[in-house]
């Protein structure tokens, strides 16, 4: 197999290869190629993680494809950051679960052998055999009771439906409507916001009507036959984002009560906190906050994933697994 040298890459190419899905220019799923390149090396505080698991997420398919879904703006914000012409960072991947393989020689926080989770965010590099992660990034201890395929499923949709209740203000008592209730945020935001005591309904697809109670909202309506109840909700959580119809904004805010608040996932750059991490650990451990998993693909089928993904209808998450010769 042909050996990439990561021209692109900060790091020093030192040690063995290892089995990663690069994309090779912004387009169709096809662009993602599982390749040999070379291992990564941490820094001082940071740490080496053998990944066992990753996810594809919406933001994932995004990347991929050079961001055509966005308007103008967003689309230039996304290029300038991540790569004009192709990805700076080959090695796309924003979630991961694995266990640290080394810790650099300044690390305090975790050793090796510790099961760890989090998010790589702007560092990508997810799809591949090992990443390397700051000490001080979105990186926890796996939750105990939990596989790496179901922790790979949580910070993503969890983190982000954390940040954006919270940002809405979410209390307890409240009324609060979820629209994209069976998608990674959906099926995360029904959960905590039962948690912090709110009656919840969701919206979602007639097939993932059964699913979204089973998360625990009290009502679900199908929103390709009913619309909400207008004037009735303290929060409205928009989870389908930039994909959203015209039709479905205005649903969203006729939902309202007078002085209800309506956040939508696409309203500015959430802000992913190890605080939000060790959170989401506590509840999974305490049995409140259960992971969604649709399906799972192996590394070197990255880009049936992506195809899957890009059909918009998955439930919950779809899981990368990441075999390794050598357990
Ligand atoms: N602000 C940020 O930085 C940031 C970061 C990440 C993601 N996001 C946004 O979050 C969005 C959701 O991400 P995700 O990973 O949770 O997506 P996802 O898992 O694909 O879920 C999408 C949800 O939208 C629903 N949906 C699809 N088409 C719909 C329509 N026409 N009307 C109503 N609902 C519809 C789906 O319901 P059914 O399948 O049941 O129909 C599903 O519940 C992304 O698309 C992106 O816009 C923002």
């Amino acid at each position: 197999m042909q050996v990439i040298p990561l021209r692109w890459s900060r790091r020093s190419a030192e040690g063995p290869d290892m089995k990663a899905a690069v994309c090779t220019a912004y387009g169709p799923p096809e662009v993602l190629q599982v390749r040999d390149v070379p291992n990564p090396v941490p820094r001082a505080r940071e740490v080496l993680i053998k990944i066992h698991a990753s996810s594809v997420s919406a933001s994932d398919t995004y990347i991929r494809d050079g961001g055509s879904i966005f308007p103008l703006p967003l689309w230039l914000l996304m290029r300038l950051v991540l790569g004009t012409r192709r990805p700076r960072k080959p090695i796309l991947g924003l979630v991961l679960a694995g266990k640290v393989e080394r810790a650099g020689k300044d690390v305090e926080r975790f050793r090796a052998g510790d099961r760890v989770y989090g998010m790589t965010s702007l560092r990508l590099g997810a799809y591949a055999e090992y990443a390397c992660l700051k000490e001080t990034g979105t990186l926890a201890r796996s939750p105990s009771n939990l596989t790496d395929d179901e922790a790979a499923a949580l910070p993503y949709g969890g983190l982000l439906a954390l940040h954006f209740l919270e940002k809405g203000g979410l209390r307890s008592g409240q009324r609060v409507l979820v629209y994209g209730a069976s998608g990674a945020i959906g099926s995360a935001a029904i959960q905590i916001a039962r948690i912090y005591g709110a009656q919840v309904t969701a919206a979602c697809g007639p097939t993932n009507l059964d699913l979204v109670k089973a998360l625990g909202a009290e009502a679900a309506i199908d929103y390709t036959r009913t619309s909400s109840p207008p004037g009735h909700f303290d929060l409205v959580l928009d989870a389908v984002g930039i994909r959203k119809t015209s039709a479905l904004k205005v649903a969203c805010r006729t939902a309202l009560t007078p002085g209800g608040k309506y956040v939508s996932v696409d309203g500015g750059v959430p802000r992913m906190t190890r605080d939000h991490l060790a959170q989401l650990t506590a509840w999974a451990e305490a049995g409140k906050l259960k992971p969604v998993i649709d399906r799972r693909y192996p590394l070197d089928q990255i880009a049936d994933a992506h195809r899957y993904v890009g059909q918009k209808h998955k439930k919950g998450n779809v899981i990368i697994t990441v075999p390794h010769a050598v357990a």
